[in-house]
């Protein structure tokens, strides 16, 4: 049912554990199943330099956020941002679709902590996305009005 990499990040997690003084720190639950995954990231300059993670919850909870925490390190914070549960899941060679939901788990805490250091840094003016979205939105009103 599940592949080699999610059985091996299940049996061995990487990256377990606190960082004590993180610079952001999410929490998020399951809405389905009430599991929940705590990360927790250094972040220096912009970049992830460090990610460790609890979790209650399931053997692809324990996996997807063992995998993600691997994905984080190295990456800045909007590379990070743009990681997507899908891409977790694929990173272990997939998970079985009824196990997809949980994979969510990790793309949330990692959004939650990254929100977090982002208001511990007042850089939370507006989210990434409304930002993404105010911009797209002047371009189409941009080419529109080119077209008058
Ligand atoms: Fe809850 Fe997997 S069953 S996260």
């Amino acid at each position: 049912m599940y592949s080699d990499k999610v059985m091996d990040h299940f049996m061995n997690p990487r990256n377990v554990g606190e960082i004590e003084n993180a610079d952001g720190v999410g929490q998020v639950g399951n809405a389905k199943c009430g599991d929940i995954m705590k990360m927790y990231l250094k972040i220096e300059d912009n970049i992830i330099t460090d990610a460790k993670f609890k979790t209650f919850g399931c053997g692809a909870a324990v996996a997807t956020s063992s995998m993600a925490t691997e994905l984080v390190v190295g990456k800045t914070v909007d590379e990070a941002l743009m990681i997507t549960n899908k891409a977790v899941a694929e990173a272990l060679d997939g998970l079985p679709p009824v196990k997809m939901h949980c994979s969510n788990l990790a793309e949330e805490a990692i959004r939650a902590a990254l929100e977090d250091y982002k208001k511990k840094n007042g850089l939370l003016d507006s989210s990434t996305e409304s930002t993404a979205c105010s911009r797209r939105c002047d371009d189409i009103h941009h080419h529109l009005e080119e077209e008058d």
